[in-house]
């Protein structure tokens, strides 16, 4: 295939390589920047990325004046990874202001902008691939006006680190691609299956957006809390490498996708009151950081959220509002640690009218007559097969309940 690459520094060159040598592909690329021809042509050093001395060996990329270039060259797809760039004060390398801020996008609209242009004056189809990273939101309000009718759009951001950008890029874990059109999804998936076999996660635009920097924010977590566990070893004697060996052989609830579900907040006999004694610990021990306070205080935040959809639904309908499940886990009736008992607590501080009902705990549980505001706070199979009345309105954190004639479901963050 013949394929235009927009950006051509770190990320850029290391994979527009890749992609050139596995898939035997002939990519053109444009860069403002000197810097890649001098790369190319041995004037100065490559990133420092394994396995890029071999690929600079094996083949090369061809160079166009201008985005108009790659667009002139290309079968049909250009890939963009230009920068996003942060002000180096957001680097890390020091402590942070005192207000984040959003990335910058000048140079990705610049570079969306000239090769959609391009593609309009040439009346050529094009797919353009947004490889750089941007918050969700920012592709259809910033990047989908530039583009015109010979131009398609897809977000496919890479999971890479530095300095193993070859290896992630020729065999990720998987392959994520966000867009509105089945086609340029379905023609991209197709581009790399010409240099790996690895799966395709296909989703909407805005989930590809979120899940690129979920992604590393979720191994930000994953750091602090072994940091934490780290601090509280050196001050009690345990030994922090026993605790991550004996969590990483809980392959079925830790290192899992376990858990890794929106929903309601973490219930049971044991986990909200394990928080607050590490909390009470964190005190006890002078910790830097009382982190599992920080998440105590997080499950009552959000669930404070879910009490305030429930009120603006309940104020917009004026209908009546009962909960359903009291119970912490499906088809049980354990109620310890409940985090729907917690969600109508919250919602009677409001002084709000609130029935609550559970099939699985409730002798004499019955629907109540009429139009109601649900909310499924248990996750009981019951629930997806009852007679909700017409004009009932449905808020699920679960995402499981079905459509219901006349019933307006609300699937908490889900789009369908
Ligand atoms: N480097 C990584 O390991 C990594 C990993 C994951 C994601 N990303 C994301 O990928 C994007 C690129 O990262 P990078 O590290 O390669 O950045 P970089 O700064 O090294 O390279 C960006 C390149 O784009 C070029 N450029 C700027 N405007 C352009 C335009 N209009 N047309 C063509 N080229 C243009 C620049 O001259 C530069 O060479 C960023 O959004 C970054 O967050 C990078």
């Amino acid at each position: 295939m013949n394929i235009g690459w927009c950006g051509l520094g770190r990320l850029g060159i290391t994979c527009a390589l890749a992609m050139a040598k596995h898939g035997s592909h002939h990519i053109t690329g444009y860069d403002p920047s000197d810097r890649p021809r001098q790369i190319l042509a041995g004037e100065v050093p490559p990133p420092e990325e394994a396995g890029i001395e071999d690929l600079l060996d094996a083949t090369a990329i061809d160079f166009a004046d201008s985005p108009a270039g790659v667009v002139a060259a290309t079968d049909g797809v250009v890939l963009v990874s230009v920068q996003t760039p942060h002000d180096p004060r957001f680097g890390g390398e020091s402590r942070m202001p005192d207000r984040p801020v959003d990335f910058e996008y000048g140079y990705l609209v610049q570079a969306v902008r000239d090769i959609a242009q391009a593609a309009e004056k040439q009346a050529k189809p094009i797919t353009i691939v947004v490889v750089s990273t941007v918050l969700p939101g920012t592709t259809r309000a910033r990047l989908a006006p530039l583009c015109g009718p010979n131009v398609r759009l897809v977000y496919g951001p890479y999971f890479i680190a530095m300095s193993t950008t070859v290896q992630d890029f020729l065999q990720p874990e998987f392959v994520l691609l966000g867009s509105d059109d089945p086609h340029a999804l379905a023609d991209v998936a197709d581009m790399y299956k010409t240099i790996h076999d690895r799966p395709v996660h296909a989703v909407s635009i805005e989930s590809a957006e979120l899940l690129k920097v979920a992604y590393n924010c979720f191994i930000s977590m994953k750091i602090v809390f072994a940091n934490m566990v780290m601090e509280i070893c050196q001050k009690t004697g345990a030994d922090c490498d026993q605790i991550a060996d004996g969590l990483a052989l809980a392959t079925d609830r830790i290192a899992s996708p376990a858990y890794m579900r929106g929903g309601m907040g973490d219930s049971g006999g044991c986990h909200p009151r394990d928080n607050q004694a590490m909390s009470w610990l964190a005190g006890r021990l002078a910790l830097s950081v009382d982190l599992m306070g920080y998440v105590s205080e997080a499950r009552e935040r959000q669930s404070a959220y879910l009490a305030d959809l429930v009120e603006h639904w309940h104020r917009m309908s004026g209908l009546p509002v009962t909960l359903l499940g009291k119970a912490y886990k499906p088809n049980v009736s354990l109620t310890q640690g409940s985090a729907g008992l917690l969600l109508a607590e919250q919602l009677r501080e409001r002084d709000l009218q609130v029935d609550h009902k559970d099939i699985w705990v409730d002798d004499d549980f019955d629907l109540p007559v009429g139009p109601q505001v649900y909310v499924i706070t248990a996750k009981h199979d019951y629930h997806t097969a009852a007679a909700i009345a017409p004009g009932s309105v449905v808020i699920d954190p679960h995402g499981y309940m079905p459509d219901q004639p006349g019933v307006t479901t609300i699937r908490v963050g889900r789009k369908t």
